[in-house]
């Protein structure tokens, strides 16, 4: 088969490239990724040695360049990863967010009805739930919890998901969607609260943590949420959405204490910042649905990925230190400073 993954130089997306490549190395693995800053050539090295592997730059967004996609590569399933997918930022420009991650999906979903295709596969977020009590703990998002965003980026990713449904249910276009919790692992950006406080910790920066640090995370390791997808793109049922997550909650002050404690750094190095506008309490996902439908089961326990993620930013200092010593910078200095 032919399988185009789109956002396959993010992170997600480039792990999910891998995990096909070596699981199923009779399909052809095109990725389609606009490159914007959060896109990285260099998480796909390997990947670019393989005969079965190709990379096509193009933008979801521009109908020309997705046209081209599937005139040359014919694909049987898309699985649609590019967005824009930090939440601060967000906060700070939410127009492209809108761009990319609806209009997007619109035009991509539009080349499938075109060319024709076996699967349209949407990967959304658990954040299109809205969020949680912190003194609930019984309470966790099914499938059926209603849509309630936060920020522009869940609004534009619910957003989304509405229009899958109705590109469905109107085109009998052959969806599925899924719904994960917070990844962690390799080829993380440095813009996102795990690779984030690694890197600052190694620099013996401060380490910012929004507001009192109590929000809480539901975190999977990423290679378990590439496991899930992989299983609904080939048995899924068509129509359906799927909550992916591990039952693995942590409040934020909770990780970066791990983290400063793996590394062998104080915790000194904690400094409570302003708060972010709107702030998700808490996430946590109910996984009954795909485990009893599809069988899947998370493979990876927290303490043992957290270790293998911080052995991976040790590793491959290179991957990172390119990206921090860039553009990131300016970023960094105007997110956090006198924050
Ligand atoms: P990322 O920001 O690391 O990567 C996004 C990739 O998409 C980049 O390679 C970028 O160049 C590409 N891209 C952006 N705009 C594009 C466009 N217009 N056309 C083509 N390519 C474009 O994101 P990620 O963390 O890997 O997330 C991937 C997907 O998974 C997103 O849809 C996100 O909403 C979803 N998701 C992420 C998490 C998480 O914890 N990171 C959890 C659940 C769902
Ligand atoms: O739940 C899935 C979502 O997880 C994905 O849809 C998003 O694409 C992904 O970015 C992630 O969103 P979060 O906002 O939860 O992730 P982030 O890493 O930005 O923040 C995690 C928590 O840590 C959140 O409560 C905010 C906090 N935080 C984050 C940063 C960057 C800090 O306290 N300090 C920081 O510097």
């Amino acid at each position: 088969m032919n399988i185009v993954v789109t956002g396959g130089a993010g992170f997600i997306g480039g792990n999910f490239v891998y995990y096909e490549l070596e699981k199923h190395p009779e399909d052809k693995i095109i990725c389609f990724d606009a490159l914007t800053y959060a896109g990285n050539m260099e998480t796909l090295d390997e990947a670019m040695k393989n005969p079965q592997f190709v990379f096509v730059k193009g933008d979801i967004a521009n109908r020309d360049d997705v046209d081209k996609l599937f005139n040359e590569h014919k694909p049987d399933i898309v699985v649609n990863f590019a967005a824009e997918s930090h939440v601060d930022r967000s906060i700070e420009n939410p127009g492209i967010f809108l761009q990319t991650n609806v209009l997007g999906t619109q035009v991509l979903m539009d080349a499938c009805r075109k060319y024709g295709i076996k699967r349209y596969h949407q990967v959304s977020t658990d954040e299109v739930y809205g969020d949680l009590p912190l003194d609930r703990p019984d309470m966790f998002f099914t499938e059926e919890t209603p849509l309630h965003t936060s920020s522009p980026y869940s609004a534009s990713k619910a957003s989304a998901d509405l229009l899958v449904m109705a590109y469905h249910r109107t085109y009998q276009l052959p969806v599925t969607i899924s719904r994960c919790s917070n990844n962690y692992g390799p080829f993380h950006f440095p813009e996102k609260l795990i690779p984030l406080m690694i890197i600052n910790a190694l620099h013996d920066k401060k380490l910012p943590v929004y507001g009192e640090g109590i929000n809480v995370r539901d975190w999977l390791y990423v290679k378990d949420h590439c496991s899930a997808i992989d299983l609904i793109i080939r048995n899924g049922k068509v129509g359906e959405v799927y909550n992916i997550g591990g039952h693995n909650e942590r409040q934020n002050i909770q990780v970066v204490k791990t983290i400063l404690k793996e590394l062998n750094k104080p915790e000194s190095l904690i400094e409570h910042v302003t708060d972010r506008k709107g702030h998700d309490r808490r996430y946590a996902i109910d996984p009954t649905k795909i485990h009893n439908e599809l069988g899947w089961l998370p493979a990876t326990k927290f303490d043992d990925g957290i270790k293998a993620t911080i052995k991976w930013y040790l590793d491959n200092e290179d991957w990172w230190q390119r990206i921090v010593s860039g553009e990131y910078q300016s970023y960094y200095e105007k997110m956090y400073s006198n924050r």
